[in-house]
């Protein structure tokens, strides 16, 4: 088995780091990696941001790349004797395409195009492991939102002591709560086109409260995430 980091490369809003979910998911992965005695991959940190090329320092795959880097990531390293692929994820629009891919790479298998035992893939997003994902309830409510989330930048905060960007009171005021319906619309990063996107979303944060974030509480956020990533990686085994 090989554990897999797969993030993005995309704004962060005011304060966060453009490397936000390569950095999160690559250190989740690592401490699963650890606890399990795994290997650990190179991460996969570019990835599906379309929605958000109107920020500088985004870069974005289609769908169609990001599937293809998938298939040849997993089929190079079954090739070469590893089975079970888990995919440790910072990056919400990762998880269709991630699963999309895995559907294709079984398909080799049910077609007939490739013979012998098929390859088993799991992702998983860090923020969905119970243990992390009750402490940012219980610390953001509402103000976790959905992008440049307090959540991944208290984790950052903690990665990169000092890596904090400055922003001004007013550029980190709470900004408003998502409606119910865009919660239900738009999950999983299921955005509309770049233009669309920063006109609503101005300042990169999609309804969530960057400044709630502390490094403390990354450190436990990690921590928690690697508990709950020990164990989902070692039942996936
Ligand atoms: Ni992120």
């Amino acid at each position: 088995a090989i554990i897999v980091p797969i993030g993005s490369t995309e704004q962060h809003g005011p304060i966060g780091l453009i490397g936000t979910d390569s950095l999160t998911a690559s250190a989740v992965a690592h401490g699963i990696g650890e606890c399990n005695g795994a290997l650990v991959g190179p991460s996969v940190s570019l990835s599906v941001a379309q929605f958000n090329l109107g920020f500088p320092g985004t870069i974005s795959l289609r769908a169609s790349t990001l599937m293809a880097i998938v298939n040849d990531y997993v089929l190079s390293l079954k090739r070469q004797g590893f089975e079970q692929f888990y995919f440790v994820n910072g990056h919400g629009a990762n998880v269709a395409v991630a699963k999309a891919a895995f559907q294709d790479i079984y398909a080799q298998w049910s077609l007939g195009s490739m013979a012998g035992q098929p390859p088993r893939c799991r992702l998983r997003s860090w923020w969905d492991y119970p243990q992390a994902d009750a402490l940012r309830k219980q610390w953001y409510g509402l103000g976790e939102g959905m992008h440049a989330t307090p959540s991944e930048i208290a984790m950052t905060l903690h990665l990169l002591p000092g890596s904090e960007r400055k922003a001004s009171p007013q550029a980190l005021a709470a900004p408003a709560q998502l409606p119910a319906a865009f919660l239900r619309d738009h999950g999983g990063d299921n955005h509309w086109d770049a233009q669309t996107h920063q006109a609503a979303f101005p300042d990169g944060r999609v309804g969530s409260d960057s400044a709630l974030a502390t490094a403390e509480q990354g450190k436990q956020l990690l921590e928690a995430a690697i508990a709950g990533g020990c164990d989902d990686f070692a039942a996936f085994v």
